[in-house]
Formats: C-alpha cells, structure tokens, sequence
C-alpha cells in the first residue's frame, strides 16, 4: 500500500484522531477534546470546544517561535514598479496597528467587514486585522460592479468597509472609490464609516464618512488577538451561485486553519521557510486560502502578485517571481498558462531565468484541458497537479498530494479525494453510478474540516442548494465520472454556473442584468466554449412586441446597450461581449428555457434534444446562430 492510500485509510479508520492530530499543529488557547459534532446534520461542526485566534497563529506563533525575521508576505506589483517583503515581525505589527483602527472604528468580535481592494499587502492585512479582532471579513472581487458589491453590502451588513482610491488593470487605473461610493448608494445598509487606503495612482475625494488609512494608522495603537470560538466564522465569501443573488458561503475559523495547515505540507509540499506564490486575487477562495491564510499558518513566505500573466509588461512575469523569491511551488489558473501559451508559445521567456527552485506547479480553478497541461509539463519539467476544489470546500477536494506521494497521473484527471472527502457519482436516483459512467459528483457527509458548514443567515438556503438533492451527501454542482482506479474525471458544472478566465460567474446574473433592459421581453445567458477563457458568456434577447430592432442601426445600438448593462450591473470581469436579438428562445412544454441544448449546439456537440421541447422548430431557427462563433 502506498503512503497516499495509508493516509486516506487512517482518515476513514478514525475520523477523530486523524483530525485532532492535525489540529495539534496549531496553538489553541483550548485545545479541543472532540473534532467533529455531529449532532445535528447536515450542521457539521468541527473542533466545537476549541478556542484560538487564526491572525495569531498566521502570524504572532511564528514571531514567539524566534521566526519574526523571515519574510512573510512579499508584494510585487509590475504595475507600479514597487516590490516590498515583509518579515513576519513586520507583519504582525501592521495587522496589529489596523486592527487597532477597526477597533477604533467600532469593529468586534463578530461584526462583518467589506473588504473591496485590489492586490495591495493591505487588503491581507485588512483580512488578517479582522481575524485578530473576531470579526469577519467578506472581501468582495475588484472586478465586480457597484451592483455586485452593493448586494453583498447588504447582505453581510458590515460595520465598516476597507476599500483603496484605485487598482491597476495592466495598464489602465481603475478608480474603485467612485464604485464603492455608488455601491453604498444603492444598498440599504449603511456602514457607519469606509476606511480608504489612498494609492498614489489615482487619489480618492473623501467624504464625510471616509477615513483615511494611513492617517488613521497612524493615531491608532496595536490591537491584540482576541479569543474566538473554533466554529466561530472567520470569513463570509460570496460566490455565485444559479440565481442572481450570490451565496454567502461561511467559513468557520478552527476548522479551516486545521484544513489549510494540513494540505500545506500535505499537497502543496511547503513548509516553514519556503515561499509558495499563488497568482490569484485576494477577491477569490484561491485567494483567501492560498494567497493569505494558508502559506502564513504554515510560517511560508506568500508572494502578492499585482499584476497579469501576460502584458504587464511580458510573459516573463511568473518566472521572473518564481526565479527571484525561490518560488518552491506555483498555482494558478489554466486560463493564465494559455495566456503565456498564446504570447510566448516556445517559452524563450521561461528559459531567461534560473527556474532550480520551482519544484511543482498546481492549476486549478476551471478544467485543465490536456493541450496546457502538456505544454506546462514539458516547458518546465516539473509535477504539474491539476487539483479541484470549490469556494464552498475552502481547500482542495481532489489532488494528488505532492507532500505525501505523487500518484501517477492520468491526463484530464485531478487524481484521487483528499483525506476527509468521501467522494462519489450518482445518477438521478441517488445511486452509485458504475466506474466510468457520467453523473453528479457529491461528497458523502460529513466533509472534512474547511468546508462550509452553512451560508450567510440562511441555512434553508444552505440545506436547499446542497444538501436535499441526495440525503446524506453535499452536491457539489459539477458532473464527471470514476475510474476503475478511482481516479476523479471533472467535466464540468451541471448547473447555471459558468466558469470565465477562471473566475466563476452566474449566468443568472447576467440573465437579471439583460432582462433589465427596457426592451428585452426575455433573455438567455449561456457559457460557451472559449480557447482562452475556459468559457465566455453568451446572451440572446427576444425583444418586446413592437420593437423593431431592423430599423436604422438599432439591433447595433441595442446590442452595445446590453453589453453595457451587463458591464455595469456585474463587472467587467463577466466579458459579456456577444449579445444577439433573436426571435423566440427554445423552451420545454412547462416553459423552462432549454440552455443546456443551446449550449451543447455552440459547442458543436449536439446531445440529444429533450423530449420535453415544447416546439423543436425554434431551436432549429436558432441553431446557425448559436453556431457562430
Ligand atoms: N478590477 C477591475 N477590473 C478587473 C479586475 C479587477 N480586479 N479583474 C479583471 N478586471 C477586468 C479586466 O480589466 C477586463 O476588462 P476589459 O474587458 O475592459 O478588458 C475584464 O475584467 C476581464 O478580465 P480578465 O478575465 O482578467 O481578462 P483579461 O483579458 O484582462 O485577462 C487572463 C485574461 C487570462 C490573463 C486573466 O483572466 C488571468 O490572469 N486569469 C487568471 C485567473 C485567475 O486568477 N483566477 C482566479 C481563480 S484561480
Ligand atoms: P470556485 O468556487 O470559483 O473555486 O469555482 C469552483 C468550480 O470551478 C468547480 O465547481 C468546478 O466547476 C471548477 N473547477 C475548479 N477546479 C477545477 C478542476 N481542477 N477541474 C475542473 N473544474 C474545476
């Protein structure tokens, strides 16, 4: 037996021990004496006795340990020329010193703070600073529109939001006070003060409510840890789910420390010393576990990358990082190596700098199509692990642990679940699907440590989104199939749910945004596929009676009026560039728009139509359409 399948066997063998023990590698001001309660599924709760304080054991542990010298976080930006490193002593002061400004501000323990910043060291510490205190952070993506932002504003109810005057977009300054100002405009939620961190880029006029960062830090002083419940929230992270309203997925604080600080030495392979670089956004769960809470539990060094792949200002970026700090091992997203695919296909860049520490590449975050991974695989001759997770799992469900034994790898396959993840395929009734036959992918309960124990003030929501398709199991949303080995083959969601450059989108989002427009009697937003993006949204319109949209010019007009909308209402990040106007939308006989043949069309894989289409010509009518690429 290989040491992966011992592992997983002890996991199974006894659940209790094998997660106390990882929990010992954290200081606990009460050491839990039971890992999971179980007394109320499908409420899992982990280490419910345990009481710590996750800032402190990111940071203040290592500082106490005699560690505080070694870098901790380092901020490279290419887009304004700036690389700072902070020591962990460095660190622990700042977050303590802008914890003391929440504090002043009137910020404790389990009051939420909105976080809307780009990739600056003080969105981390804005995150780690709301840790110390107890209180619970709910970063919002920079990308997103006031509208977006707005909505999460509301639905989190945050005491005080963290924002910065700009971010920077290659080479475009994006001012996000503007955003924030409308966004608090709109919501019916009013935090009773923005603390803003001015950026010399573009600086933000200040309202009456506003605080400027640097001055309040500096008449601020430092606050210390404050004593949390395991299973109290550390964060809320909205993602989005089917409908337009995003889900506020809770992460608890006990249990995903354990979880993070186990798959560090676990999967990714990096210990105390070493530097992990994660080119993600603070924004995302990629972010909040890999970029922040996960490298500092482990006393690595994390690297903040702000910057893209590929323009800012070449495709030598990650490996100028990578060569400069000793990167050990990378992750990102696939989409970002087809970017350094498109722009430097031979990787001439790559083969500039001394790559000797890079020892692993993780990608995540959208399928790893087989083409990438070649290419990664031979330009850099290292493991490149395919890993798959979710927002909602906080930490990866399947992948092939790089720190216990590198499995063989099957192209297309993350390999084999985690410890904790009791992983299966269901068909439509609820049955184990035989090795190698399609169905949903769901996870026996309880899941292990790290994985959302509810959403935001709603666990009906909760229970209803994942928990009651199959009693007993959560539902992971995406769809795939076993091997006779046991190897994981993900091949995409089975719901609304689209996944864009690796960021992960709703398209009833869009749908809402579309439906917004004056003119537009109904709507369809699909994802389609892209050779960049992983997918790209695509929208179809059928306008109101007596609209026509061939006179002069109109359907033109009208379709950069929509992609506008959507631009404005959700983010630019959604890239929603193709909108067309077309004559009816193909539906079943109880009226549900049929988007999965739509999309199976624009695919160009054409599955089966079915039985329940209320009238087959208007998909015919619409299929040169949905062709086009
Ligand atoms: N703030 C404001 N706007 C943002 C933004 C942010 N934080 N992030 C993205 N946007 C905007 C972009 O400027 C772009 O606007 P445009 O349509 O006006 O050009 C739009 O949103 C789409 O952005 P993006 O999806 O990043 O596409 P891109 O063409 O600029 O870059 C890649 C393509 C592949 C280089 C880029 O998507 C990338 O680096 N992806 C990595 C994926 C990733 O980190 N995923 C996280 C999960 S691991
Ligand atoms: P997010 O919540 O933003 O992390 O997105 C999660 C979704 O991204 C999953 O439900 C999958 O659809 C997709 N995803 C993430 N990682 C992978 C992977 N390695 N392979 C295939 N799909 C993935």
């Amino acid at each position: 037996m290989g040491e992966y399948e011992e592992i997983f066997r002890a996991s199974v063998a006894d659940r209790e021990r094998f997660w106390l023990d990882a929990a010992g590698a954290l200081d606990w001001h009460r050491a839990p004496s039971q890992a999971l309660d179980d007394s109320r599924p499908p409420f899992y709760r982990w280490f419910p006795d345990g009481e710590l304080n996750v800032c402190h054991n990111a940071l203040d542990r290592h500082c106490g340990a005699g560690h505080g010298s070694r870098a901790a976080l380092i901020h490279d930006s290419p887009v304004t020329g700036v690389k700072t490193t902070y020591t962990y002593d460095q660190l622990r002061d700042e977050v303590a010193v802008f914890a003391g400004v929440l504090r002043d501000a009137g910020v404790s323990a389990g009051d939420r703070v909105v976080i809307y910043m780009p990739m600056v060291p003080e969105a981390a510490v804005a995150m780690l600073a709301c840790a110390r205190l107890g209180a619970v952070h709910s970063v919002v993506f920079g990308g997103f529109a006031a509208k977006e932002l707005a909505v999460r504003i509301d639905d989190a109810s945050p005491a005080v939001v963290v924002s910065a005057s700009c971010g920077i977009e290659g080479s475009r300054v994006i001012e996000y006070k503007p955003l924030l100002d409308q966004a608090i405009e709109m919501a019916s939620h009013k935090p009773t003060c923005q603390i803003i961190l001015q950026r010399r880029q573009a600086e933000a006029a200040m309202g009456p409510t506003d605080v400027d960062w640097a001055q309040a830090c500096a008449a601020a002083s430092p606050a210390d840890p404050v004593t949390v419940r395991s299973t109290d929230p550390l964060y809320v992270l909205y993602t989005s789910g089917t409908t337009g309203k995003p889900k506020g997925v809770v992460r608890d604080s006990g249990g995903y420390a354990t979880a993070l600080a186990w798959s560090m030495t676990n999967v990714y392979d990096v210990g105390p010393g070493q530097t992990l670089f994660t080119a993600s956004d603070v924004g995302w769960v990629v972010g909040h576990s890999y970029i922040v809470y996960a490298p500092l539990l482990a006393g690595a060094t994390t690297v903040l990358y702000e910057g893209k792949p590929v323009g800012t200002p070449d495709a030598g970026q990650f490996w100028r990082v990578a060569s400069e700090y000793g990167v050990r091992s990378m992750f990102t997203a696939p989409t970002a190596f087809r970017a350094l695919k498109k722009e430097d296909p031979d990787g001439e860049l790559a083969r500039q700098y001394d790559l000797s520490s890079l020892k692993y590449l993780f990608l995540a975050g959208e399928r790893l199509d087989p083409e990438t991974y070649r290419w990664a695989s031979e330009l850099l001759d290292i493991p490149v692990i395919d890993h798959w997770w979710q927002t909602e799992t906080g930490w990866p469900i399947v992948a092939n642990p790089a720190g216990i034994e590198l499995l063989p790898v099957k192209p297309g396959s993350p390999t084999k679940p985690l410890p904790g993840w009791d992983i299966q395929v269901l068909d439509g009734d609820g049955k184990q699907v035989p090795p190698g036959t399609n169905g949903a992918i769901v996870a026996k309960l309880p899941m292990p440590p790290g994985a959302l124990p509810t959403l935001w003030n709603d666990d009906d929501r909760f229970v209803q989104s994942y928990m009651s398709a199959f009693d007993g199991y959560y539902l992971t949303g995406d769809g795939g199939y076993l091997d006779e080995d046991g190897y994981l083959f993900v091949m995409g969601r089975t719901d609304d749910v689209i996944n864009v450059a690796g960021h992960r989108l709703s398209t009833g989002g869009m749908e809402e945004a579309l439906a917004g427009h004056p003119d537009v009697a109904e709507c369809a937003v699909i994802g389609v596929a892209d050779e960049m993006k992983g997918q790209v949204p695509r929208g179809f319109v059928v306008l109101k009676s007596g609209v026509d949209a061939t006179r002069d010019g109109y359907e033109e007009q009208l379709r950069q009026e929509l992609v506008q909308l959507v631009r404005d209402q959700v983010g630019a990040v959604a890239s929603l560039k193709d909108v067309a106007v077309v004559a009816a939308l193909p539906k079943t006989r109880s009226g549900k728009i049929l988007r999965k043949s739509m999309r199976s069309i624009a695919d160009g894989t054409d599955e089966p139509v079915p039985s329940t289409i209320d009238d087959a010509s208007v998909l015919e009518a619409l299929r040169p359409t949905l062709r086009k690429q």
